[in-house]
């Protein structure tokens, strides 16, 4: 078990280089199953994710292998296996993709209920939905979701109920060689469900809209491997300008699509930060004074849920009272206990926190509770007065790659210290 020790205080300044989205490589490294050759996949980010997904398709049968930093070689003309079992699954949900693209290849699935953050309830109700209107025969049982497509999918039309970034992956992933035509309407519009219907594209498949509210597939009977480059991280990005923003920082981020990153620049702009945008960075300069906003999170183009934990750790020190409305998610306000530690002044309820800003943060034992919780936290360390030290760090490596050196870079005083036997924080019941 790992902690972070932080000594806060620092303005963070210089240049840092984003990776590869973390949600677009974990609908793309599954999607190769559907190629049946080999891909080659760039700009792969260093997370724990990524281990476990590249992990679960040399159980499946797939040859994988890193030829260069952040380069992926897979070759998927061998699958023997159609089962990812709990050991798999449990620490991420991406690994639920494998059921659309096993679906795809092989016409059946075994995967065993996903993990992931916890968030409240978390339902796959959609992505059965649209299964089953490609003809498959979805059970549940002994914790695996079961599908059997006898002859392979059939093109369907499906209307989600809820728009969901894995629905939309998942069936767009069973959907790519099934038979004749799916129309997928009400679907997500995440830069990552565009890149991952351009890698299909790029195999040839022939999917349109994508981006849009509606996506269109003609089915096709093959795809060839290709190589391939994820997006960079619209979240890490985002990340490292709220950084910038809340130590009264300068940083210039590198490597970005500032398009996919207007909600995030909006909102910094609104808290008196200095955000400029070039062709593929944005530097971001913070103000002395962090002003109060009001957030709301909603599906793209709206400001992303995935920030929200970022932008509350830094509103705590803002200038008067904001409120930050959570419009994704039922539960993603736990971190907020955590920063009530450190002197934050909050009153969540339901999917409301008031935010009273305070001048300071003080440094205090905190634990991550999810990935982007445990961001939050990092930067009230990096803002807070003395030391902070934070538990269960794993989480937050799920998602964000060399973040100590990428932080150490910049200026920030942090460090990753094994915990000692025995000393972890205890458990309130
Ligand atoms: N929902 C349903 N039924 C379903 C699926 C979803 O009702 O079958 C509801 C959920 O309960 C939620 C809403 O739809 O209220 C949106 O959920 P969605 O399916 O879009 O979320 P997800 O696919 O499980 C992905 C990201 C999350 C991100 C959300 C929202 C990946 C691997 N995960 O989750 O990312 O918060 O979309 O943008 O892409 C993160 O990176 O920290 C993270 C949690």
């Amino acid at each position: 078990m790992d902690k972070y020790v932080i000594n806060g205080g620092a303005r963070l300044r210089g240049s840092v280089t984003i990776d590869g989205a973390k949600n677009a490589v974990v609908a793309i490294l599954p999607a190769t199953v559907l190629v049946g050759g080999r891909c080659v996949i760039e700009n792969v980010p260093n997370i724990s994710d990524v281990t476990v997904l590249t992990t679960t398709l040399r159980e499946l049968g797939a040859k994988v292998d890193f030829i260069d930093s952040g380069v992926l070689e897979i070759d998927t003309t061998n699958i023997s296996s159609c089962t990812v079992p709990y050991e798999l699954a449990r620490s991420l949900r991406a690994s639920y993709y494998f059921i659309g693209a096993l679906m795809g290849r092989t016409g059946q699935a075994s995967v065993s209920m996903p993990g992931g953050c916890h968030f409240g309830v978390r339902p796959i109700d959609q992505h059965i939905k649209g299964f089953e209107a490609l003809g498959g025969d979805v059970s549940i049982s002994s914790g695996m979701i079961n599908v059997q497509v006898p002859g392979g999918p059939r093109g369907a039309h499906i209307r989600f109920d809820v728009v969901s970034v894995g629905a939309t992956v998942n069936v767009m992933l069973a959907a790519v060689k099934a038979q004749g035509v799916t129309v997928m309407e009400n679907v997500a519009k995440e830069p990552h469900i565009v890149d991952l219907a351009n890698f299909l594209n790029a195999c040839g498949a022939d999917i349109r809209g994508a981006g849009t509210d509606v996506i269109k597939i003609h089915g096709v009977d093959m795809l060839r491997g290709v190589d391939y480059s994820i997006i960079p991280d619209q979240i890490e990005a985002g990340t490292y300008m709220v950084l910038a923003a809340a130590t009264c920082g300068d940083i210039l981020v590198k490597n970005v699509i500032p398009k996919h990153l207007e909600s995030i620049t909006d909102k910094l702009r609104e808290v008196g930060a200095k955000v400029e945008e070039y062709d593929d960075s944005v530097r971001v300069i913070g103000s002395p004074v962090i002003e109060k906003i009001n957030l709301k999170t909603m599906p793209h183009p709206g400001f992303p849920t995935d920030m929200q934990p970022q932008m509350g750790a830094m509103l705590c020190r803002a200038a008067g009272t904001s409120v930050v409305t959570e419009g994704v998610w039922d539960g993603r306000f736990r971190y907020m206990d955590e920063l009530k530690r450190m002197g934050a002044n909050v009153t969540v309820d339901g999917k409301i926190a008031i935010i009273e800003g305070v001048s300071t943060l003080t440094g205090a034992p905190v634990k991550a509770t999810d990935l982007r919780a445990g961001m939050a936290l990092v930067i009230a360390g990096l803002m807070a007065e003395g030391v902070t030290e934070i538990e269960d760090v794993e989480h937050v490596e799920r998602g964000y790659s060399c973040l100590v050196q990428k932080i150490r870079a910049l200026g920030g005083d942090i460090e990753k210290q094994t915990i000692p036997d025995g000393t972890r924080i205890g458990t309130a019941l």
